[in-house]
């Protein structure tokens, strides 16, 4: 019989795990509620509906009588993944598990009571509380969302005497408003402020086996917002931050105590101990999960998270030759794009991927969140210094005028 997976979300994110499941000989169904959703055309059967009404999406489940659902690269709809997997008996995460993984509040509380490493966090009480209790924290701090993602909403505060520039009341103020817009449930979290590199863990969840699968390099733009530029695997650093890195993840998983999912763990590497930034019970996106993982481990992780929602026993065997693999996104001078040249270099038989989402005409934003990026490029080369040396190099040299 074959297996019918419904996919929540199909925009150009979700494309590898449709085309994925499509060729695993599975009955694909996506789910998006933007009819012109690209991963739509890809699936052997497209409903627009809404995907974050638990009511609307678990009624088309029961119609298509599903095997597994999936909610890959994204969160707005995990709840209602959970909420399906509940009432109809599916494999993967509950509901209860679900809002545990996408609330921040709540994951820093299950972090805490399962002994994952995690900055000191607190939910605040509105703008004064927020403001005083960063008087009490020890250093630094950052101020985000409860319920949001992409680094939307989110900004470092710093402490008075400090040569990065303090933040004083009133600048505090205006950034928690941005961080109280920003968020869901109208909550935002004051955390200390881990300085250090960022990585990203990519897990596969099987019969409670939390398996670890690769530790990726983050680039970020830094303070304030902190938007990804780009990412590599495998991990430049040393085997042993690489392990430390590893154990911060599985812990903050059994942490969260989900099962049968992929796992996206950030974290951050401070005086050699690794802090959880969040774990999200689900493939991660900026194609780490579905590009990156694969490229660089030669494990079809796709496959394994479409398996491990039916139920089924994943095969994270070595498929294909590990290469070093690197993404980097065009982040242009904002301002309107008047024309982009040197597009020839995206030629190099070394790039595997890219994409530019602006033409002339547009207006390029500030990079304020992931939404606001121009473009990637993704590279594979022997190494991940050669793939980030290859990759810097594209972003460098296509050029985008702006006026
Ligand atoms: N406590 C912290 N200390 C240092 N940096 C942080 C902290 N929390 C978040 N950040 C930075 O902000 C980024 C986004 O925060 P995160 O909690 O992952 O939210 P999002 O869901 O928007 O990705 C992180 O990847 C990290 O760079
Ligand atoms: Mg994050």
């Amino acid at each position: 019989m074959q297996k019918r997976l419904l996919v929540l979300a199909a925009g150009i994110l979700q494309v590898p795990v449709i085309k994925k499941a499509k060729d695993m000989g599975i009955f694909v169904i996506a789910a998006d509620g933007n009819q012109n959703a690209e991963g739509l055309k890809y699936a052997d059967k497209a409903i627009v509906v809404n995907i974050t009404s638990e009511e609307e999406v678990l009624k088309v489940a029961r119609e298509e009588r599903i095997d597994g659902v999936i909610h890959p690269c994204s969160e707005v709809a995990m709840n209602v993944m959970g909420r399906l997997n509940d009432e109809l008996g599916l494999s993967g995460i509950t509901r209860e598990q679900a809002i545990r993984a996408t609330n921040k509040h709540l994951m820093r509380e299950a972090f805490e009571k399962g002994g994952a490493p995690s900055p000191k966090s607190v939910l605040t009480k509105g703008v004064e509380d927020a403001w005083k209790q960063f008087q009490k924290l020890d250093g630094d701090g950052i101020l985000k969302p409860s319920r949001n993602s992409g680094s939307r909403g989110i900004a470092k505060v710093i402490k008075s005497g400090r040569d990065e520039g303090n933040t004083n009341k009133e600048n505090f103020c205006r950034l928690y408003d941005v961080a109280l817009n920003e968020s869901r449930d109208k909550s935002v979290l004051l955390e200390q402020f881990i300085e250090g590199p960022e990585f990203s863990i990519e897990i596969i969840v099987w019969n409670g086996k939390v398996n670890v699968l690769t530790v990726t390099d983050k680039k970020t733009t830094g303070a304030p917002h902190f938007v990804e530029l780009g990412h590599n695997q495998p991990s430049c650093f040393s085997a042993e931050e690489v392990e430390t890195l590893k154990a911060a993840a599985v812990a903050g998983v059994k942490a969260l105590g989900v099962n049968n999912c992929a796992c996206h763990a950030e974290a951050k590497l401070m005086d050699g101990k690794a802090y959880l930034m969040e774990i999200g019970a689900r493939l991660g996106g900026d194609f780490i999960s579905t590009e990156l993982t694969h490229l660089s481990t030669g494990i079809d992780m796709v496959a394994a998270a479409i398996d491990v929602a039916l139920g089924s026993e994943p095969d994270l065997s070595i498929k294909e030759e590990p290469k070093g693999v690197c993404i980097r996104y065009f982040c242009p001078r904002p301002g309107k794009l008047v024309n982009i040249s040197n597009t020839e270099i995206l030629n190099d038989a070394h790039v595997y991927l890219w994409e530019i989402y602006h033409k002339a005409g547009d207006e390029i934003p500030e990079v304020t969140s992931s939404l606001s990026r121009s473009g990637h490029v993704i590279v594979t080369e022997e190494s991940p210094q050669k793939a980030i040396a290859l990759a810097e190099k594209i972003i460098n040299e296509v050029k985008f005028e702006t006026v």
